[in-house]
């Protein structure tokens, strides 16, 4: 494929190439995931200014060795070489990532290109687009999800894109990403808020946030705490992160229940852990009908440990009214600084909507730190 010429810099040819699976890191075909996570840090710095999001090189490996529960693909733009040699990971200029679910929602499919700065607005995204949804369409797919991240949401003052919810604003001027998927006919259906917790939280304010919290939910419950969930609790926990499909607000995203059960976490804490990722995870028991009421997780990432991100935390309909959020979330940040106290910071994303989750991460000290859009697009 040739880019528009006319324009400086030199008209550059480049190629899109279907990337297969490798087994490993240091695997002579490893270029095109070293190309792909150098690129995701370029765009990790060009949107938020900090690479804390950017997919490491064994997570983009591990994810792609992981297709138990939806078939992936990946694509990359690649810069064809003057010596007509082999590409390396610096001649990878921008890529494309396809999922498509196993078995629930089979209808829908997950989206994503980055594109490095250097090289944007010479068409490069769109043809790894074109070619992720042709796959996702020839598939049988309808329904296209993509995501895009904006540094900040929008000043009042300031021209705003505004999704179907109604709720959360992001700056016209730094949604890029934005633009372009609506360019391709793909809606925002929700925003996100992007919050950040710098730690440690004053030990005092959370033991009084754990003390309130506990009053309140009385004997009944009981906490617990792990690196790794035991394979007794799989079970629970299939059924929270089944409970997560459908409890959080999702606005018009046409997204229906995802069934886990013991044998789904099993493999999802497998490619965790081989994706250099570990879980510390606090669930609440109910003790009287030994039920799993609720949980919270925070993943640590090998080699970076000045930050973490907080994951799903949910409780279960039947036992809201407890403070049981507000518990989980205090119990695993005293954990988090007992087990890992130099943990700088912690990032978590709520729709704009989720008042009750935010109402929580506002109060343990989160501050918004940036804005993510949810789009979607139907055939
Ligand atoms: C979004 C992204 C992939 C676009 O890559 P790209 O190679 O520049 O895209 P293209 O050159 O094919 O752009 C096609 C059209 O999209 C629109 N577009 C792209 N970037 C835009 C921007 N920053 N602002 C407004 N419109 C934009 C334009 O209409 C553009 O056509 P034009 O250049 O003729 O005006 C790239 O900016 C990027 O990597 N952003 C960060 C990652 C991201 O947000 N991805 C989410 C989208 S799935």
């Amino acid at each position: 494929m040739t880019s528009p010429s006319g324009s400086a810099p030199e008209p550059t040819t480049w190629r899109i190439l279907e990337v297969t699976a490798v087994p490993s890191t240091d695997h002579p075909d490893a270029w095109a995931y070293r190309g792909i996570a150098a690129v995701d840090h370029a765009v990790e710095i060009a949107t938020r200014g900090y690479d804390d999001l950017a997919r490491t090189l064994q997570q983009v490996v591990s994810g792609m060795l992981h297709q138990e529960y939806a078939h992936k693909q990946r694509f990359v733009a690649v810069l064809d070489r003057a010596d007509g040699g082999t590409p390396t990971a610096d001649d990878v200029i921008g890529y494309g990532f396809l999922a498509l679910t196993r078995e629930h929602n089979t209808h829908t499919a997950d989206v994503y290109v980055g594109v490095r700065p250097d090289h944007r607005r010479r068409g490069i995204g769109t043809a790894l687009a074109d070619r992720a949804e042709q796959a996702a369409a020839d598939a049988g797919r309808t329904t296209f999800f993509t995501w895009s991240a904006s540094p900040r949401e929008a000043a009042e003052d300031e021209e705003a894109l505004v999704p179907a919810t109604g709720v959360g604003r992001l700056p016209a001027s730094a949604a890029g990403g934005t633009r372009f998927a609506l360019g391709r006919g793909y809606t925002i259906e929700q925003v996100e808020r992007m919050s950040r917790l710098d730690l440690p939280v004053d030990p005092g304010k959370l033991a009084e946030f754990e003390a309130e919290a506990r009053a309140k939910a009385g004997d009944d419950y009981r906490t617990h705490t792990w690196e790794g969930i035991p394979e007794d609790w799989h079970d629970g926990y299939a059924q929270l992160m089944t409970r997560m499909s459908t409890d959080v607000p999702q606005g018009e995203l046409d997204f229906g229940e995802e069934t886990w059960d013991a044998e789904r976490v099993r493999v999802y804490l497998a490619d965790r852990a081989d994706s250099g990722e570990r879980l510390l995870t606090t669930l609440v028991e109910h003790v009287p009908s030994g039920e799993v009421a609720g949980g919270t997780s925070f993943l640590l990432l090998d080699g970076k440990p000045s930050f973490v991100f907080q994951e799903e935390t949910i409780v279960l309909k039947s036992h809201r009214g407890h403070r049981l959020g507000m518990l989980v979330k205090a119990v695993n940040l005293r954990e988090l600084a007992a087990r890992y106290p130099q943990t700088e910071r912690a990032h978590t994303f709520n729709a704009e909507e989720n008042a009750h989750m935010l109402g929580i991460n506002v109060a343990l000290g989160f501050r918004p730190s940036g804005a993510e859009a949810a789009l979607q697009k139907r055939l």
